[in-house]
């Protein structure tokens, strides 16, 4: 078992990209809240078309007002080349460019197929090496896509050894609908690993189907040190109303932190960031009982 891992915190991005709009204040706020949690990667906004994605229309506003606290590795997520010449443009050195391991799903997020993603993918990298920028590659619906049902490992894997081909620094895997199982995630992990060991890997569950944390400790036993997870669960699913988003930040810093796995977030901070989370978007938010009590013994 790991002795440390690091989570990214994803609530100001995919988080309220999931939830009716707030105001830009309130976002820059949250980004605030968290960077005072410990946390020590935030993923703060995204470029792109805000009409895909009204949410995220004011990312340059955001980031600007934004206090860039030190020790906190910003990030903002792009769809395509386009999306990455503003994230450079607005100063972020660490960018995530997304790409669908299902056809269907690629087409319905940024309008062309995989193969097409990719290629732009490839010019990407080099736009954002050239600009002393990293490059992940999230690899969405890698556990299992809403249209397709089931994704073949071997076909996620393929999209890593291509990304790798081309220079990508990281590769993430998204689990955009909460599909993933244990089994999946160990399938997926060992497919990866056997073909391209030394590249570092990151998993981003979503809790739709209340398998996150299981996700989660499965890919910990398999050695993976790097979650994304979002303040108070923040997020959705536009294909399964009503369901959960993102696994939850505090819950993942709970169950760690009893099991003695640092990840350096202070929890009493990171609940003061989901209430406020709360707030902001007006509903309540899954993690509440922890704000409740009791928690178990390590929780600092
Ligand atoms: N940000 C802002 N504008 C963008 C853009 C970006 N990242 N990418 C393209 N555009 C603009 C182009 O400049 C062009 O503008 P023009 O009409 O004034 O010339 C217009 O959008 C159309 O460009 P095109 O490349 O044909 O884009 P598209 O219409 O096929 O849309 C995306 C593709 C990727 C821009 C759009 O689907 C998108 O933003 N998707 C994001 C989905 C998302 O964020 N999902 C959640 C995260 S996984
Ligand atoms: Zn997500």
């Amino acid at each position: 078992m790991p002795g440390a891992v690091s989570i990214r915190e994803v609530g100001p991005r995919d988080g309220l990209q999931n939830e009716e709009p707030v105001p830009t204040e309130g976002k820059v706020r949250l980004l605030d809240l968290l960077a005072g949690t410990g946390v020590r990667r935030i993923e703060a906004v995204s470029f792109v078309h805000p009409k895909a994605i009204p949410q995220m229309a004011d990312a340059d506003q955001v980031w600007a007002r934004a206090t860039r606290a030190p020790g906190v590795r910003y990030s903002a997520l792009v769809p395509n080349s386009k999306g990455a010449q503003r994230a450079l443009a607005a100063g972020f050195t660490e960018i995530e460019v997304v790409v669908s391991a299902s056809d269907t799903h690629n087409r319905r997020n940024v309008n062309r197929s995989t193969a097409e993603s990719l290629d732009d993918i490839a010019g990407l990298i080099a736009l954002l090496h050239e600009a002393g920028a990293t490059a992940e590659v999230i690899v969405a619906t890698s556990f299992g896509c809403p249209y397709e049902g089931d994704v073949d490992p071997a076909r996620v894997a393929g999209i890593v050894d291509r990304v790798v081909a081309d220079g990508a620094d990281r590769v993430a895997f998204g689990d955009t609908t909460g599909m993933a199982t244990p089994r999946r995630v160990r399938e997926l992990v060992t497919a990866v690993r056997n073909r391209q060991p030394d590249i570092p890997v990151l998993l981003h569950f979503h809790n739709t189907r209340g398998t996150a944390l299981a996700n989660l400790l499965t890919a910990l036993d398999l050695g993976v040190t790097e979650y994304d997870a979002s303040v108070g669960g923040l997020g959705g699913c536009p294909y399964a109303p009503g369901a959960s988003g993102n696994v939850a930040t505090e819950e993942v810093v709970h169950m760690l932190h009893d099991m003695g796995v640092e990840t350096g977030v202070d929890l009493d901070a990171l609940l003061e960031a989901a209430a406020f989370a709360e707030r902001l978007v007006g509903r309540e938010l899954p993690s509440g009982v922890l704000r409740a009590g009791p928690r178990t013994r390590l929780t600092s």
